[in-house]
């Protein structure tokens, strides 16, 4: 493709943003569909984080990751909510915001475990940061209680104050929350590659229990590893970044994008 003064340019903003899939998944897409645009990465350190990315007026579209994405939407005219991760640029020059990571993590879930509707009523999430109240508000129509158990018991209380059906369990009693829940889904940082391995007290999951991490360096989290080793549902992290993006490259240019193609090319560039 030949890049013009007409190239529509896309990317994803953070801070760090240097080892983001977006871009490999992105013009992937951008080439299947031959379109005239390009997708990169930006890094964005801003005191000013609002400002910087209103001043971004000239991308027809960005994802927003890691610290930015209240601040995205505080920049868009207009909003599906307060943290967006998408922005995308309207004819009045203004930001248009949405949010795709709920919506992109039930979709992960419904590729994963197409029944489970019918088999998660309770649901106990790991971790009470961004992701965490996200996966959770997503879930919580859905399903009848979300515990999350957190290291840091006042951020569970309020990640479980966020929605309607939320509850805590305590982050020293994770055998009984993992005994009592349908479906758990593993948020914080201690599946990733540079963290002391975590013992998941996996041996206490009911025998249907779906497992979901959203962690996807590594892809074969030691927690879906044991989930998988006792039979369990496990959903690996890159479902959701697949699907997150899935939805917000159909808001920017109004087509599905191929799935299936988008993992084969992740997880080349993650090999
Ligand atoms: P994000 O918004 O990206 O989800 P975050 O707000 O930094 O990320 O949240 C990280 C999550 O990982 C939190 O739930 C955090 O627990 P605390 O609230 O107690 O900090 C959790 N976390 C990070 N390091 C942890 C550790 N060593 N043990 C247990 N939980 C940890």
């Amino acid at each position: 493709m030949t890049i013009t003064a007409a190239t529509k340019v896309y990317a994803v903003i953070g801070d760090p943003v240097s080892h983001s899939l977006s871009p490999v998944m992105h013009n992937g897409w951008i080439a299947d569909h031959s379109l005239d645009a390009v997708y990169v990465a930006l890094q964005l350190t801003s005191d000013d984080p609002v400002a910087a990315i209103e001043a971004l007026n000239g991308f027809a579209g960005l994802n927003v990751t890691v610290p930015h994405k209240e601040a995205a939407a505080k920049a868009a005219s207009r909003n599906e909510g307060a943290v967006a991760n998408v922005l995308r640029r309207e004819d009045d020059g203004t930001f248009s915001g949405f949010n795709t990571d709920g919506l992109g993590f039930l979709d992960s879930l419904t590729e994963g475990a197409p029944d489970w509707r019918a088999r998660a009523r309770r649901v106990l999430i790991l971790g009470a940061g961004g992701a965490a109240i996200g996966v959770g508000q997503a879930l919580s129509p859905h399903v009848d209680t979300i515990h999350f158990a957190n290291r840091t018991a006042e951020r569970g209380e309020q990640a479980a104050r966020s929605i309607p059906n939320g509850r805590t369990t305590r982050w020293d009693d994770l055998e009984r929350g993992f005994g009592h829940a349908d479906l758990i889904v593993q948020t914080t940082i201690l599946s990733m590659a540079d963290q002391a391995e975590m013992e998941w007290p996996v041996s206490f999951c009911r025998p249907n229990a779906i497992i979901a991490d959203i962690v996807y360096r590594p892809l074969e989290t030691a927690l879906l590893e044991s989930a998988r080793a006792r039979g369990l549902t496990a959903i690996d992290g890159l479902g959701m970044l697949i699907h997150q993006g899935a939805r917000a490259f159909e808001i920017w240019f109004g087509i599905k994008p191929d799935v299936v193609k988008a993992r084969q090319r992740l997880l080349a560039a993650l090999a």
